[in-house]
């Protein structure tokens, strides 16, 4: 939907200046408020978090790590609402907790232990605080509320049961204790971006998921050194390593003896353990906001990677749809699922979600992402019929389900371009194009030695070893944003061009090659991540997560108003290789922006990262996610909050303890117009 011509300015708003201080700063004429933060109760039974480690019940109170983030909403009568513009759901991921060691360790008394075997009841907290939430939410006399007690709200976590949906169900690869049907897994974890789906329902990507489980070191060998090896590595993990949490060690019972997937039992097909464990994890997960008696559908023709948000194509009646995705490691790919159901609009209003998901969603073509050096670039199907797959060396494909179980494989079988870190893409409802979040890489490099170094190219050009004017900053530090327009089939095109939107930048760096879209002081940012069109106004909201320029200034949100691909110019980098060599890379940069085409709206409180974001539909109140304020506390000084680095959102008044908390706030303009505005 083309959202309509403004009836105002936008991006009339005075920017905000880059600040290293606790808090949310937003234009004058602006309030920013905390609505709903880890530990809120979500029953009517459920106490005041105290926030102070001697909290429990976390099933039944907000999870950590507020991520990407949705609104659903809800007539006055308490029904399934798309106009709704002062009550509805927020679906919320609650992507992971706050931790250096094993410890999560602002939510227990002391810090936690560090040490295995961890205690259950410190794992039972950490694993109730991952997964999703649904909370309702209201403006009541002016003012945005969550509803404590309301019947829509809900907690998933990674324990809850979740079905197997699409070509893998059944599948070998999948068959645990748990389901030795392969039909079900229990929980969604470390859900980050996520998506509306033209039918109205949620989409969340699971990202991390690979960090949380282990397999011990003797293990490959007890399989037979099998292919499972080589699935296990390509999604970063080798047997042996340490698990994020060590929740495996917490005792017999399943809930803990899951995240170890080592064969364990003498089935042959993985029935009496864990060892296919993994392979539940890695999806885009798909839940129905509004019912919570329906279990999480795990959509696995989209593939298995390292999931963020999942944005769908111009929807067009008559045509497959198209959802874009990104796989958020270095030099991972980018991907298009196509459905094989062609869009009828009648679908957008029926009350069974999961149902029109199980249409559109558990059938189609997944494709990766190939660039060319001139700005054109095509999609690549992963196909067990693939003859590039049928016939790779690096792994043998069983069927369509182990490949797209494998989708890091199968991308690597095809050739496809491989990726300064895929975050977060969008839609512009105003043309289709598709932009994407190329967040950092240190792996590029203009002499790549070693396997995962990698040589800067069109798409990715960017590999100075003196980003900063100093050797201090290397590769792609501050990342950038990749725009897709698709050739004339639209969702089910082969072929697109491409350009760079922005390049993020410190405004003092060189603009001939670092500073490629001469950004100024009013919107300079690094790293992107975040990232999502509004439907109500159309600017492009970018989000960041940043460690390259957090010396000068804390996470932000800038407001964009970007124009087309192809609307800038080419540019061509020089890079000293070897010797007296130079390596010329070409790139295409887009139009340079102007303060009423890109503005810095928001700056977070120390150690945050911004993420997630909604809105109403009328674009009057904005809702966006302050994650993991305070990060780089040490563990050591959990009894002193003289020393965390942040202790937000308590040190503006809201809720108890000084422990900070990652929260959802709601931006709402006094004057009562749209956000951007
Ligand atoms: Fe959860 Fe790639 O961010
Ligand atoms: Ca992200
Ligand atoms: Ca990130
Ligand atoms: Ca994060």
């Amino acid at each position: 939907v083309v959202p309509p011509p403004p009836a105002e300015k936008l991006l009339s708003f005075s920017a905000v200046p880059k600040s290293l201080a606790d808090l949310v700063t937003v234009p004058a004429g602006y309030t920013a408020t905390v609505l709903y933060a880890l530990g809120d109760p979500l029953t009517a039974t459920a106490t005041a978090f105290k926030n102070d480690g001697s909290d429990a019940d976390f099933e039944n109170r907000a999870g950590d790590h507020h991520d990407g983030m949705e609104f659903f909403g809800l007539s006055a009568d308490g029904k399934a609402s798309t106009s709704a513009v002062e009550r509805g759901i927020l679906a919320v991921n609650h992507e992971a907790t706050t931790n250096q060691q094993l410890s999560s360790f602002f939510i227990h008394a002391n810090g936690g232990s560090n040490t295995l075997p961890r205690p259950a009841a410190e794992i039972d907290r950490e694993t109730a605080l991952h997964g999703l939430s649904m909370v309702e939410v209201r403006k009541t006399g002016g003012k945005w509320e969550y509803v404590k007690d309301s019947a829509f709200n809900r907690r998933v976590t990674c324990l809850t049961e979740c079905e197997i949906s699409g070509p893998a169900r059944g599948n070998a690869l999948l068959v645990t204790k748990y389901s030795k049907d392969a039909s079900k897994t229990r929980g969604t974890l470390n859900n980050c971006g996520t998506g509306k789906t033209p039918w109205g329902s949620f989409v969340s990507g699971e990202e991390n998921w690979s960090g949380y489980f282990v397999r011990g070191a003797a293990d490959n060998a007890a399989r037979g050194n099998d292919k499972s090896v080589a699935a296990l590595n390509r999604y970063g993990r080798s047997q042996g390593a340490a698990s994020r949490h060590g929740w495996e060690s917490g005792g017999a019972d399943d809930k803990y003896a899951r995240w170890n997937n080592s064969k364990l039992g003498a089935s042959v097909d993985g029935s009496d353990d864990y060892r296919n464990e993994m392979n539940g994890m890695g999806y885009i997960v798909e839940a129905d906001p509004y019912n919570k008696a329906k279990a999480v559908k795990k959509r696995t023709a989209l593939g298995r990677y390292a999931h963020e948000s999942a944005a769908f194509g111009k929807v067009v009646a008559g045509q497959p749809l198209a959802v874009y995705m990104g796989d958020d490691s270095r030099n991972e790919y980018i991907y298009k699922f196509v459905s094989t159901q062609a869009w009828n609009p009648g679908d957008a209003a029926l009350a069974d979600v999961l149902a029109v998901g199980d249409k559109y969603l558990d059938s189609g073509k997944l494709y990766v992402a190939k660039f060319g050096a001139d700005g054109s670039g095509s999609w690549i199907e992963l196909s067990i019929t693939n003859p590039l797959i049928a016939a790779y060396t690096g792994y043998k494909f069983a069927d369509q389900a182990d490949v797209l179980i494998n989708a890091r494989l199968a991308g690597d079988a095809v050739g496809a371009t491989k990726m300064d870190r895929p975050e977060w893409c969008s839609v512009n409802p105003a043309n289709g194009e598709v932009y994407f979040s190329l967040t950092n890489n240190s792996n590029r490099t203009p002499t790549p030695s070693g396997s995962s170094a990698l040589a800067p190219d069109g798409p990715n050009p960017r590999a100075y070893t003196d980003m900063k004017g100093t050797t201090a900053q290397s590769g792609n530090p501050n990342g950038h944003i990749l725009r897709i327009k698709e050739a004339l089939a639209g969702s089910t095109a082969l072929s697109f061009s491409w350009d760079v939107y922005l390049f993020g930048a410190e405004s003092g760096a060189d603009a001939g090659k670092v500073n490629l879209s001469s950004l100024t002081a009013d919107q300079d940012f690094s790293s992107p991540d975040g990232l999502a069109f509004s439907p109500s106004t159309g600017i492009c909201w970018i989000q960041t997560d940043d460690g390259a320029y957090t010396d000068v200034t804390n996470c932000m949100m800038l407001a964009a108003l970007p124009g087309q691909v192809g609307d800038g110019k080419k540019v061509t980098l020089t890079y000293p290789t070897t010797g007296t060599g130079t390596l010329a890379v070409d790139t295409f940069v887009g139009k340079t922006p102007t303060a009423d085409t890109l503005k810095r709206f928001l700056v977070g409180p120390v150690d945050c990262e911004l993420t997630g974001i909604c809105e109403t539909p009328d674009g009057k109140a904005l809702f966006v996610n302050i994650q993991h304020p305070g990060e780089t506390t040490s563990q050591a000084n959990i009894a002193d909050p003289s020393k965390y680095t942040s202790q937000w959102p308590s040190s503006i008044g809201y809720g108890a303890g000084k422990r900070p908390r990652s929260a959802t706030i709601v931006i709402t303009k006094n004057d009562g117009g749209r956000i951007g505005s």
